[in-house]
Formats: C-alpha cells, sequence, structure tokens
C-alpha cells in the first residue's frame, strides 16, 4: 500500500537553529516540493470556504510565501507586516517579543481601509507574540480579523490560547 503523505511529512527539523534548545521547524522543504505547496496552501483555504475575505495579510518572512498563494488563490490583495524598517511608506509600529528574542512589526497605515475583513497568514504560531503584534495593528487600522492560518502550532507555546482570548479563531493544519 502507498502511504500519502500529509503537510507535517514535508516538514523538517533543524536541532539548535538559532540557538541551543530551539526545535526549528523548517517550511522551506514543504515549499520546495509541488505536491506539499498546493497541499498546504488549499487545506489552509479550506474554513474560509464561502466567507467574505477582502484581504490577505502575511507576516514577514514566510507568511509572504503562502499569504502571496492565499491571496492570488481568493483573487484578494496581499498586505505585509514587516519588521521595523523595511516598508518605505508611512506606517505604525507594534511591540512584539517571541521565542528567541524580541522585536517591532509595522504596517502601511494606509494598507486597511476600516471595515475591511482580513485573513491573517503566517507559517508557524509559537508563544503568538508576532501574531498578537499584527492583529493589533490591523484592529488599530479598523480592519475585521475573519481568522488566523497557520501550517504549524507550537502547542505547548501557548499562541493558540492567546489569540482565542483575543477572541481571534486560529486554524493549524498540524502541531
Ligand atoms: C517565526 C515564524 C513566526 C514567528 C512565530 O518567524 O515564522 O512569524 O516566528 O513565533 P511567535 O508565535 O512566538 O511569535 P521569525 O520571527 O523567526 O521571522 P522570519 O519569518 O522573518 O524568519
Ligand atoms: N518561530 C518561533 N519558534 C519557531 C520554531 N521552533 N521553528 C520555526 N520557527 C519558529
Amino acid at each position: 500500500m502507498i502511504a500519502t503523505k500529509t503537510v507535517k511529512d514535508y516538514i523538517r527539523t533543524i536541532v539548535d537553529f538559532p540557538h541551543e534548545g530551539i526545535m526549528f521547524r523548517d517550511v522551506t522543504t514543504l515549499f520546495a516540493d509541488p505536491r506539499g505547496f498546493r497541499m498546504a496552501i488549499d487545506q489552509m483555504l479550506h474554513p474560509y470556504a464561502g466567507q467574505r475575505i477582502d484581504k490577505v495579510v502575511g507576516l514577514e518572512a514566510r507568511g509572504f510565501i503562502i499569504g502571496g498563494a492565499i491571496a492570488h488563490q481568493l483573487g484578494t490583495g496581499f498586505v505585509p507586516i514587516r519588521k521595523k524598517g523595511k516598508l518605505p511608506g508611512t506606517t505604525i509600529s507594534q511591540e512584539y517579543t517571541l521565542e528567541y528574542g524580541e522585536a517591532i512589526v509595522e504596517i502601511h497605515d494606509d494598507a486597511i481601509t476600516p471595515g475591511e475583513t482580513v485573513l491573517v497568514i503566517d507559517d508557524l504560531l509559537a508563544t503568538g507574540g508576532t501574531a498578537e503584534a499584527g492583529i493589533k495593528l490591523l484592529e488599530r487600522l479598523g480592519a475585521t480579523i475573519v481568522g488566523c492560518a497557520f501550517i504549524i502550532d507550537l502547542p505547548e507555546l501557548g499562541g493558540r490560547e492567546k489569540l482565542t482570548q483575543m477572541g481571534m479563531e486560529v486554524h493549524a493544519l498540524c502541531e
């Protein structure tokens, strides 16, 4: 019998990257495989069938790869949330902490029209700090967040609880 590969089967783990003690879940092997990549995009879209989504928002950097493909599939625009200092126009900023450091993310202040419905996309949910910061930026711009979708959830790091407590609907393809 031929075993069907799941999205999880395409993800590799790199031990001690970028710091000792971190098990880095590497989705480049998933993205590099045509079947794996398509499967991931299709499965991420599944929960949102029939829902109004005006824009897809991707979190730097791997959220851009997935979010771009999802926006193309939905026929929507794509909005990046970037690390500090990368966006050329006028931005609003939000500080956050993550599993291995601290950072600031930014969005263009005219990227969202108040009342637009958005889907937030990233590859991985760990502490939820990155997504929380992105959600705060989007809420400040008046977006309605339809959901937050990830390929991987690391449940022991509490991100899902954090986002759920903020009233977010969270979907992930694997843990
Ligand atoms: C990773 C991942 C998420 C974030 C998740 O990105 O792609 O964006 O960490 O962690 P959190 O839930 O604890 O916030 P990273 O900050 O490594 O940036 P990169 O994608 O630009 O490499
Ligand atoms: N971002 C935060 N924690 C991570 C992990 N363990 N693997 C990949 N990206 C991450």
